[in-house]
Parts: C-alpha cells; sequence; structure tokens
C-alpha cells in the first residue's frame, strides 16, 4: 500500500485496504491470508464467482490458440459466437448488431455516437443522480457526484438532465402513486415541451436501476410509461445495464422486469467474468454507420470472448437468474427485519442480488447516515465481509450469482452484528 501511495493516480479512491491476493467462488484472501465473504463480487463484475473453472479452462485455452488479432481490423471466430449469443439474450426478437469495446464507458460512448450517428440529432436525456462513465462523452451523462466533474468542464454540452424516479427521495417531494408519477410526464410537459426539442433529441440513456447513484428501484409502472413517450417523439431508448446486467436482477437485463425493449443496450462489467469487454447491442436498422466511423484494437478480445461466453453458458446451465431471484428475495426478507430493528435502515429495495439499504439518522427526515455506513462498512471488513455503499448512504448487496442460503446467511451476521453497534450509538 505504501508503494501504491507512491506510484498509483491520485484519482482513484480505496474502499479500505484489503489487498486482495486470490479469489475461489464467493470468497477473496488477502496477502495476510485473511477470507472475506465477497458481497462486492469485484464490484459487480464476478456474476459467476471468483475464477469459475469453465471460465479458467476457456481462457486458457484460448490464450493458447488466438491472444488478439484487432478486431475492426481482421475476422475471428470467438467474437461472432458472443455476438450471436448477445444478440439472442438482449430483449427485443427483432435482428441486432453488435459493436464490442473493453469496458462499460466506452460501451455508452458507443451508444452515444451511434445514436447520434443514425438520428443526425444532437440531444441527451439523462438522468440526476446517473453513472455512465468517465469519458468525456459519459461524464456529461454521469451526474452522481460533484468530484466525478469537477474540473473537467467543458464537456459535451448536449445533456439535460431530469429527476430519477427514486420514489424514496421524491425530487418533487410527492408520493407513489398519488403523484400519478409527475416525474414522467414532467419529462414531456416541462422539458421536452419547453426547451429541450424532440426534434434534435437522439436518446435518451437510462439505468433501469440506478446503481452509483444508491441502487434506486423506478416504480413499476415507470419504464412503459416512458417508453411511449420517447417513441411519441422519436427517441432512442439506451439502457445502461453494465451494473444491472448478465442476470443480477434475475433477468438477463433488468429492463425486462418491466417489458420494455430498449432500442440500444449497452453491457461489460459481469460480462467475462473479470477480463475487460463491452458490447452495444442495437437493432440491426440502428446500426447503419459507415465503415470507418466507429472502432477500436482491443475491442472483444478473443480471451475475453471465450471467458464471455463461458459466463453465458454457466448463467443457463447452473441456473444463476434463478438462484438471483431465489437469494435476493431471501436477502431482501433478512433486510426488511432488520429494518423493523434498526430505525437506522431506511428502506429497502432491489431486484434479485442488487438489492440496496440505505441508511438514515432519522426515519422522519430521512437524514442520511453517511458517516454510519461506512463505519457499518468498515466493521464488516474487519469482520470478513467484503461490503461497500452507493449514493450518499445506501450500502450495496451484490454478491455472486452463486451464492448459497448458507453464505448469505453467514455474511448477513457479520453485517447484522456491525449495524447493531453502531444503530446503538446513534440512539
Ligand atoms: C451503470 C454503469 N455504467 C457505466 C459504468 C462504467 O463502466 P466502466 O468502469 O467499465 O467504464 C459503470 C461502472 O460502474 C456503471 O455502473
Amino acid at each position: 500500500m505504501g508503494k501504491d501511495a507512491e506510484i498509483i493516480s491520485g484519482s482513484v479512491v480505496r474502499w479500505y485496504p484489503l489487498v486482495a491476493e486470490s479469489g475461489t467462488g464467493c470468497f477473496v484472501k488477502d496477502v495476510d491470508g485473511n477470507e472475506f465473504i465477497d458481497f462486492n463480487s469485484g464490484l459487480v463484475v464476478l456474476a459467476v464467482g471468483h475464477s469459475h473453472p469453465r471460465v479458467v479452462k476457456a481462457i486458457k485455452d484460448q490464450a493458447e490458440k488466438l491472444i488478439h488479432y484487432s478486431w475492426t481490423d481482421f475476422y475471428y471466430k470467438p467474437i461472432i459466437d458472443l455476438a450471436d449469443q448477445l444478440t439472442k439474450i438482449t430483449p427485443g426478437s427483432f435482428a441486432k448488431k453488435v459493436f464490442f469495446c473493453n469496458s462499460g464507458a466506452e460501451a455508452i460512448e458507443a451508444a452515444m455516437k451511434l445514436a447520434r450517428w443514425h438520428t443526425r440529432k444532437p440531444l441527451f436525456l439523462a438522468y440526476t443522480g446517473s453513472f455512465h462513465g468517465r469519458t468525456f462523452g459519459t461524464m456529461a451523462l454521469t451526474s452522481s457526484k460533484p468530484v466525478q466533474r469537477k474540473h473537467f468542464f467543458p464537456l459535451l454540452p448536449e445533456v439535460t438532465h431530469v429527476p430519477y424516479p427514486y420514489c424514496y427521495r421524491c425530487p418533487f417531494g410527492l408520493t407513489y402513486p398519488e403523484c400519478k408519477m409527475w416525474c414522467v410526464d414532467f419529462i414531456e410537459e416541462e422539458v421536452l415541451k419547453k426547451y429541450h426539442p424532440p426534434e434534435d433529441t437522439a436518446a435518451m440513456v437510462l439505468e433501469p436501476i440506478q446503481g452509483e447513484g444508491g441502487y434506486v428501484v423506478p416504480p413499476d409502472d415507470y419504464f412503459p410509461r416512458l417508453k411511449k413517450i420517447l417513441d411519441k417523439y422519436d427517441i432512442l431508448m439506451v439502457a445502461d445495464e453494465i451494473q444491472s446486467g448478465m442476470g443480477r436482477t434475475g433477468k438477463w437485463f433488468a429492463i425486462e422486469h418491466w417489458g420494455v425493449t430498449p432500442d440500444i443496450v449497452a453491457t461489460a462489467k459481469a460480462l467475462a467474468s473479470g477480463l475487460p469487454i463491452g458490447a452495444t447491442v442495437a437493432r440491426e436498422e440502428l446500426m447503419d454507420w459507415e465503415g470507418g466511423s466507429h472502432a477500436n484494437t482491443f475491442g472483444g478480445n478473443p480471451v475475453a470472448c471465450a471467458a464471455a461466453l463461458q459466463v453465458i453458458g454457466i448463467i443457463r446451465d447452473e441456473k444463476l437468474m434463478e438462484n438471483a431471484t431465489r437469494q435476493g428475495a431471501y436477502l431482501t426478507k433478512r433486510l426488511k427485519e432488520m429494518q423493523q430493528k434498526y430505525p437506522i435502515i431506511g428502506d429497502v429495495r432491489g431486484k434479485g442480488l442488487m438489492v440496496g439499504a440505505e441508511f438514515v439518522k432519522d426515519q422522519e427526515t430521512k437524514e442520511p447516515a453517511a458517516e454510519q455506513v461506512q463505519e457499518i462498512m468498515n466493521k464488516c471488513f474487519k469482520r470478513g465481509l467484503a461490503i461497500i455503499t452507493a449514493g450518499k448512504s445506501t450500502m450495496r448487496f451484490a454478491p455472486p450469482l452463486i451464492i448459497t442460503r448458507e453464505i448469505l446467511d453467514e455474511g448477513l451476521e457479520i453485517f447484522e452484528g456491525a449495524v447493531k453497534e453502531v444503530a446503538a450509538q446513534l440512539r
């Protein structure tokens, strides 16, 4: 850690001093031999667990055969096989095309460029509290913390942010369902009709469940109503499934929970179980940009593709979406029981194994218990549970989708012990 502080860029922040050395399944070990239950999945990447044997074998086999051959200049088969699978598992039974890259931000960047290229329109809509990446394009969409944008202006100027449907802290001060979802009508009445012309709007980029913003789940009728408005004005819907996709919520992609079919889907993180890859999947007719308009060197690397093909196979064969639904329901139940015991837990929400518990100093005022949630996180780390927060004061539960009831219980016991102590101090 001392050497790291000397030579690693200061722009990154570490949650706690976990120096990872190895990982197996739902566990990560540090260099001193301490083992942690991993509720982070290495930042929501290791959906099939650490070093799944099928993934390891596929990586080894592919590395012996072909490690790289620049997909935008030549051909190789693993990329075609993966594209084929992605067109099948993403929502919508229509023909699709896939663009490959190396990260989540690049997948969204590609979606933005494609939306502009296809529609010839310059503007974008995005949400407050969103996180889409760190490149200049995606940073312009991102609005979850000021530090992510501070001193980097000017950004892409053509992005308008609208309030995310965060019912626990409604930006309009309303209550669902009496609000009649003013937040969705607001987009049409106050934004599109007043100052953000739909004729100039290429796409709206959204997280079906807001990740970095605090694991926020919109109400059930939100996305169907939003899609109607977007369709009415010919605005493309881009679903950023980088954190919520690949089975995490119990479906391949979270937007499926609302029966809505986006025009473009971006995926990365869990796609290749830790190898860098991103993919942008669009309706075939949208992906009509000309040769040379967008490309890269490393995208859809053959080793990453081989790993990703195994990830998709494992999620299917081991029924991990079913497990995410089952364990997620149990996790949510346990957290709701804790909420009854400890008023410091203000809200519990999520789908599948993407679950957040928001901490507040007072249930009435809902003042975020930001320091307390950090303290709980640090206590968990010291006792063998790797877990981190999201948003201002939400604990995020994103364990590998292979997790069993026993491991979940073990982790929750550590978590509850920490909550109990911190809640007692607050009283
Ligand atoms: C929803 C979402 N979009 C985009 C990104 C950016 O992905 P990457 O860090 O791979 O660029 C992230 C990363 O946390 C994310 O959660």
